[in-house]
């Protein structure tokens, strides 16, 4: 066999240019379209920086109202894609949920033949729109209650936590919700993104194209790992009554364990930055101060036990979804509905990488080096 430089994983390899975010490992920094993710989560609302995100440009007022009264419009669930929902058992897994669902809006689009970016715009509106009725519907009827028709008067955050729960959540937990979004929105060619450019550059639609996405942000090493952060506190145990430094201290015992087995801790390490996560410190704020808004300083303490044992053992930090996990189980969301909220939030970044590839699309299909079976016949 020839020799041949296999870039296993793609790691290492810039496969194209992108205006949409800039990761920065060295600064330990996130940019999206130039702004800095933290000032963002600061000061705008998710809606603004979707607009971003697809625009390039901060809306004016009169584009954010016009973008606003579109996104409002369109929040309802489907009757018909309610009924499909409602034929999947109740024991489907939510991210199975919403990559039907994101199928099925597809296929009952009413521009679904056109792919012109006016046309996909429209599109990633609409899904972006609706998916937050998908994913609260589908935690609902999971515990035999039905759907919550949406608030006009709420914004995105404030309306999803609506529709899953049926009352209006505390400012505190609207925007701990809100900063979620922002920083799950966009980054850069990561897996499920990279899916849904491959599929984008056969020139497939746009939903098929989130729909590829969906599944790639399903796996553990990926989306679902904000989920398997919850098994772990679950495996070590919540004790709501016990003190932070109590559940430090067994939290710091079982990474100890975890560790000497050589497991993979969910919600540690990236591939990409390795001295930790630009968007770790501000969800881990946004944490905070939900743990203190519920009351619950020992969550904070089986976070810091496992953050603190980690970096002691493993010099290996958080990613992004160590913080979210927690944060949405006091939110109350199940732990399988974490990742569909990411699926919500990531359709931004998605959509317009998909509309990127198109604006200069050259098909993606790298090649492979075979080592296989040399040539042979068959017997004569
Ligand atoms: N727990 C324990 N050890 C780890 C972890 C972890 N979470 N992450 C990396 N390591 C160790 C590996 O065992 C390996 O050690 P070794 O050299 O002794 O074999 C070394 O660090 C390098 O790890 P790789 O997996 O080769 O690094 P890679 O860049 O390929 O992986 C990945 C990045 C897949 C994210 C990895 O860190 C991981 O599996 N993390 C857990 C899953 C997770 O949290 N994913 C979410 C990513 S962020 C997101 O999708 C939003």
């Amino acid at each position: 066999m020839i020799e041949q430089d296999i870039h296993k994983g793609l790691a290492g390899v810039v496969v194209d240019y992108t205006a949409i975010s800039k990761v920065n490992p060295d600064s330990n920094s996130l940019l999206y379209r130039g702004y800095p993710v933290q000032e963002l989560a600061a000061r705008c609302s998710f809606e603004e920086v979707a607009f971003l995100l697809w625009h390039s440009e901060l809306p004016t007022p009169e584009e954010l109202a016009e973008f606003t009264h579109r996104e409002r419009a369109g929040r309802h669930l489907d009757p018909a894609l309610k009924t499909v929902i409602d034929s999947l058992p109740v024991t489907t897994h939510p991210m199975d949920v919403c990559r039907t669902a994101a199928s099925v809006m597809g296929a009952r689009h009413p521009l679904a033949g056109g792919s012109s970016r006016e046309v996909n715009l429209i599109k990633a509106l609409d899904l972006f729109a609706a998916m937050p009725a998908v994913v609260a519907y589908d935690q609902r009827r999971r515990h035999g209650q039905d759907q919550v028709a949406p608030r006009n008067d709420l914004d995105y955050s404030a309306n999803f936590l609506w529709m899953t729960f049926g009352n209006e959540a505390a400012p505190e937990v609207v925007e701990a919700f809100k900063v979620s979004m922002i920083l799950y929105a966009e980054h850069s060619f990561n897996a499920s993104t990279f899916t849904g450019r491959v599929i984008a550059s056969t020139l497939s639609d746009l939903h098929s194209a989130v729909t590829g996405a969906i599944g790639a942000l399903k796996g553990s090493l990926h989306g679902g790992a904000n989920e398997a952060v919850m098994h772990t506190f679950d495996e070590i145990g919540i004790q709501p009554e016990e003190s932070r430094d109590q559940a430090a201290a067994r939290a710091a015992a079982w990474m100890g364990d975890a560790l000497a087995r050589k497991n993979k801790v969910m919600g540690f390490g990236h591939r990409v930055y390795k001295n930790g996560d630009s968007r770790v410190p501000i969800m881990k704020t946004a944490l905070d101060k939900i743990a203190a808004h519920y009351g619950r300083s020992e969550l904070l303490g089986l976070y810091e036990g496992l953050e603190i044992a980690m970096d002691e053992a493993k010099g290996i930090k958080p990613n992004v979804d160590y913080p979210v996990g927690p944060a949405y189980h006091l939110m109350g969301f199940d732990t399988p509905t974490f990742t569909p909220l990411f699926v919500a939030s990531r359709i931004i970044g998605w959509t317009a990488h998909i509309m990127e590839q198109l604006d200069a699309n050259s098909l993606i299909r790298p090649l492979a080096a075979y080592n296989g079976i040399e040539e042979r016949h068959l017997r004569e």
